[in-house]
C-alpha cells in the first residue's frame, strides 16, 4: 500500500517535471489572450524610470514574447505565481523579489544582462525552466528588458559589480588530470565543500588533503557525509545542494559557468561566494599549500569530472531527491512525511480542472 503510494508519488513527480507537459499548459494558459503590442503595460517602465535607458518599443517586444513563452509559469504580474507554477518544484523565480541564483555578480546582487540572457537561453537543468534557444537574439534582449520592469531594484546600477575575472591557468593544457587533483584536494582539504555538498573520498583521505593544505584533522564527521545535507533558502524552504555525481547543476557544466557558480555563489541559498575566500591578487605557486584564485578554475574542473559520471538516465527516485524543497516546520507545526506531502498533492484530474 505504502510502497504503491510511494511509486505513485514518484511518477506523478516525474511526470510534472516534464517540460513537455508543462509547455503544453503553458501554451494552453499562456496563449489564449489577444497579444498585440496595445495589451502590454508599459507604465511599470515609467514609473520606475526606464524611459531614458531602454525604448518603450524593446519592452513591448519583450512583453509580447513574455505573455507567449513565460506567463504561464512565472506570472502576469511576474510574482512567479502563473497558473502551472503550483505544480512546480522548485517554484519559476519571482521577479518582483528580483532575487536571481545564477549570475557573474556576487551572491545577493543583482544579475548582469548576459547573465539573465545565458540562464534564458540555457535554461535550468533538473527545474521545469525550459531552454529558449530557438528565439532569435533580440526577442531574448527583450525578454531582459521587460523582465526588469517588474522590479524598481534595476533602477541602482550601484547595486552590483563582477566578480574578479581570473584567467584559467588550466586552460592551455589539454591534459585535465592535474587540475582535476588539485581541485580534489581544495574541495576536501581547504573549502570543505562536504559540509553540503557530498564528499567524494574517504574520511582517511579527507584529512590527508586536511593535512596537505595546512588545516588540523577532524576526528568527527557529519552524518551521511556521503550525501548533500540539506539547508535552507531564502524562500523558507529546505534544499539540497547537488551531490555532482547524480544530480544536474542547473545553469550548465561548462567550465567557465562552473566558474561563475563557484566563484560568485549562488543568491538566496547556502552556496557561498567563494572567490571572497581565496587569495585573488596573489598569483598561483603550486609549491605552496595556500590556495589561490586559479584554484577556483581547478574546483571548477573537479566538479565537472564528477558530473560527467553522472548517469545518463537518472531513476524518478533519484530525481525527486534534489527537486524536493520542503517548508521549515514553525515551532508546533507538525512534521509530515515527504511522501504525504507530494500524494496529498494533484491528481491527474486536478490537471485539467481550470483555476
Ligand atoms: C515551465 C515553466 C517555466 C517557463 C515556461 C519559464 N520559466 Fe523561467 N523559471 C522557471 C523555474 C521553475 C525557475 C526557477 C528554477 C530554480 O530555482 O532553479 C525559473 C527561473 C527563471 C529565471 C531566474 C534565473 C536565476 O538566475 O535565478 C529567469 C530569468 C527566467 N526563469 C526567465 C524566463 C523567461 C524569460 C521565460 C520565457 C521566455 C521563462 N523563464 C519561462 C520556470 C519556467
Ligand atoms: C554552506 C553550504 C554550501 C557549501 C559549503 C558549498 N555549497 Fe555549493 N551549493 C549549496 C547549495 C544549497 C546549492 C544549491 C542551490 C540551489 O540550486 O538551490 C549549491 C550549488 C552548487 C553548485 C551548482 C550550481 C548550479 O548550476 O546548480 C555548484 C557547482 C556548487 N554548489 C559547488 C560548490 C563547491 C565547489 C563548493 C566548495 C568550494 C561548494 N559548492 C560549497 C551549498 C553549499
Amino acid at each position: 500500500m505504502r510502497v504503491g503510494h510511494v511509486q505513485l508519488a514518484f511518477r506523478k513527480l516525474a511526470t510534472l517535471s516534464s517540460t513537455l507537459l508543462v509547455l503544453v499548459i503553458v501554451a494552453q494558459w499562456g496563449c489564449g489572450d489577444d497579444q498585440g503590442p496595445k495589451d502590454i503595460d508599459t507604465s511599470r517602465a515609467s514609473e520606475f524610470g526606464f524611459q531614458q535607458s531602454v525604448r518603450t518599443s524593446q519592452i513591448e517586444e519583450g512583453g509580447v514574447a513574455y505573455k507567449t513563452f513565460c506567463i504561464g509559469c512565472h506570472g502576469e504580474f511576474g510574482d512567479g505565481n502563473g497558473k502551472a507554477a503550483r505544480f512546480l518544484d522548485p517554484r519559476p523565480r519571482n521577479f518582483i523579489k528580483a532575487r536571481f541564483k545564477f549570475s557573474s555578480t556576487r551572491a545577493g546582487q543583482l544579475p548582469s544582462d548576459e547573465d539573465l540572457r545565458g540562464t534564458i537561453i540555457g535554461g535550468l537543468k533538473g527545474s521545469s525552466m525550459p531552454g529558449w534557444d530557438m528565439l532569435p537574439a533580440r526577442t531574448v534582449t527583450a525578454l531582459v528588458a521587460y523582465i526588469k520592469t517588474f522590479s524598481p531594484k534595476w533602477q541602482d546600477k550601484s547595486l552590483a559589480s563582477a566578480i574578479p575575472s581570473v584567467n584559467d591557468p588550466y586552460r592551455a593544457i589539454e591534459d585535465k588530470s592535474a587540475a582535476i587533483a588539485r581541485g580534489e584536494a581544495v574541495y576536501h582539504g581547504y573549502a570543505t565543500c562536504w559540509t553540503c555538498h557530498p564528499s567524494y573520498v574517504s574520511t582517511q583521505k579527507i584529512n590527508e588533503h586536511l593535512v596537505a593544505m595546512e588545516n588540523s584533522k577532524r576526528n568527527a564527521f557529519r552524518d551521511h557525509l556521503f550525501q548533500s545535507e540539506r539547508k535552507p533558502n531564502s524562500e523558507g524552504e529546505m534544499v539540497y545542494p547537488p551531490d555532482f555525481k547524480r544530480d544536474f547543476v542547473r545553469a550548465g557544466a561548462q567550465i567557465e559557468i562552473l566558474y561563475r557558480s563557484i566563484a560568485a555563489g549562488i543568491s538566496g541559498t547556502a552556496m557561498p561566494t567563494w572567490v571572497d575566500s581565496m587569495d585573488v591578487a596573489s598569483s598561483h605557486d603550486s609549491n605552496v599549500a595556500l590556495t589561490s584564485s586559479a584554484d577556483l578554475w581547478a574546483l571548477s574542473y573537479y566538479v565537472q569530472s564528477l558530473v560527467l559520471t553522472r548517469p545518463s538516465h537518472l531513476e524518478p527516485v533519484g530525481l525527486a531527491m534534489r527537486s524536493r524543497p520542503q517548508k521549515i516546520l514553525k515551532l508546533g507545526e507538525a512534521f509530515v512525511p515527504i511522501e504525504e506531502v507530494i500524494d496529498t498533492g494533484s491528481t491527474d484530474e486536478e490537471f485539467s480542472e481550470d483555476d
